[in-house]
């Protein structure tokens, strides 16, 4: 019964953490209340809001989705609440924001640890009253609107700092989903290991050739810092470069950063006996003996890889990078001396974000933007599926 709920609702997963989730939509779809999702980078916050949509009075109506992060500050209020003619220099025409895009449905509120200051108090207002006002005009108007939110801040820390208000913080935690990271409910690797194969050799027109036990071990062991999002793109690249070959640990582990450090990432054992954990140590040594050896296998039976785009469309980085980068520099040097300078930043935005497993964040920080920027340029450059 459960099952077929999830199914409906697009939600994969077997974890008691999974099904908790699952439970509490089902207890808040039919209601308006307001909810908040929290939870680190494509651990599924959006999956989960689309879930309860779906299922809610609303489902006929659209679900409009707005990342507070990725829209300039100054023209954030107009965005949301639209704005009247003449309100502002450049507004032409009067524009409907997208409370009013989404009336009786529902708005999904991304990021919204990234709203101004000044926007939270008429935000706060909307969830009050269902009032607002466009920009430009003293008139309230009515909305019936759903809000979901989203963040992958400490809201409370936020608030600790002053950047978040405190009345808007505790009327949005009434309900509070709070999603873990896949590191912390590694039941649900395996279904969506099984789920993503399907669909994206579906979707790419690939033959799956099937997966070796030990990738998969590898995947379950592995700390997954991106989340459902990193596991995803992981699998993607291993479907499209192995044009559906199976998929053995060697493969993995050229998409699995610091695999070596797999044993010292996962959570410290505390029922077993000494011998279970030497079982499982020595389990791990000849696991990465074995990807070794694959390794060596593959570098022998095929040239270098030396296709431009297709590292570019390659969601993470690899083990041996510095060798990779090596043959890359030299490539470049030969036939690509000068590339266009937007082919080079977009190159590099993929590169940050694979650095730093999605992170926009951090990805930002590294590449000295902000992280409103990093949402355009990707935006612009068709490198969405990291958002
Ligand atoms: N339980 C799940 N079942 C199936 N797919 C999932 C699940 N959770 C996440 N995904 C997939 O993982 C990717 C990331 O999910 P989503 O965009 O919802 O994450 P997020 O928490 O909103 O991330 P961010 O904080 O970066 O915005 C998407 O492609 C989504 O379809
Ligand atoms: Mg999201």
């Amino acid at each position: 019964m459960n099952g077929d709920i999830q199914k409906e609702l697009g939600i994969i997963g077997e974890s008691l953490e999974i099904k908790e989730i699952v439970h509490v939509i089902q207890q808040v779809a039919p209601t308006d209340i307001t909810v908040l999702i929290t939870g680190e980078s494509g651990v599924g916050k959006e999956v989960i809001a689309r879930g309860i949509h779906k299922v809610s009075r609303r489902k006929q109506k659209p679900m409009i989705s707005v990342n507070a992060g990725a829209i300039p500050e100054g023209i954030i209020e107009s965005e949301l609440f639209g704005h009247e003619k003449g309100a502002f220099t450049g507004a032409w025409e009067t524009r409907k924001g997208y409370f009013e895009l989404a009336d009786g449905g529902t708005i999904f509120l991304d990021e919204i640890g990234e709203l101004p200051l000044a926007t939270q108090v008429k935000f706060l207002r909307v969830l009050e009253s269902g009032e607002y006002m466009r920009v430009g005009s003293a008139q309230p108007r009515k909305v019936d609107v759903r809000v979901i939110a989203a963040t992958n801040k400490d809201l409370e820390s936020e608030v600790r700092h002053g950047n978040f208000r405190a009345d808007l913080f505790f009327r949005l935690r009434s309900i509070n989903i709070r999603i873990p990271p896949l590191r912390e409910r590694k039941d649900d690797i395996q279904p969506l290991i099984d789920e993503f194969t399907k669909e994206l050799s579906a979707r790419n027109g690939i033959t799956f050739g099937g997966i070796s036990e030990e990738a998969q071990q590898a995947f379950k062991a592995y700390h997954w810092p991106g989340n459902i999002r990193e596991l995803k793109n992981i699998i993607e690249s291993l479907l499209v470069i192995g044009n559906g070959r199976r998929i053995e640990v060697g493969d993995v582990r050229k998409y699995i950063r610091d695999f070596s450090e797999i044993g010292r990432n996962l959570p410290v054992p505390t029922k077993k006996t000494p011998e279970q954990a030497e079982r499982e140590l020595i389990y791990r040594a000849l696991l990465e003996m074995k990807s070794d050896i694959m390794e060596l296998k593959q570098m022998i039976q095929k040239p270098v890889y030396h296709d431009r785009d297709m590292m570019v469309k390659m969601p993470l980085i690899e083990v041996n990078a510095e060798e990779q980068n090596a043959v890359h520099a030299d490539a470049s040097l030969l036939d690509e001396s000068v590339v266009p300078i937007k082919e080079m930043e977009k190159r590099m935005i993929v590169e940050a974000l694979r650095k730093y497993h999605g992170n926009r964040k951090l990805a930002a920080k590294a590449l000295n933007i902000s992280e409103r920027t990093l949402y355009r340029r990707a935006k612009e450059y068709g490198i969405e599926k990291w958002f």
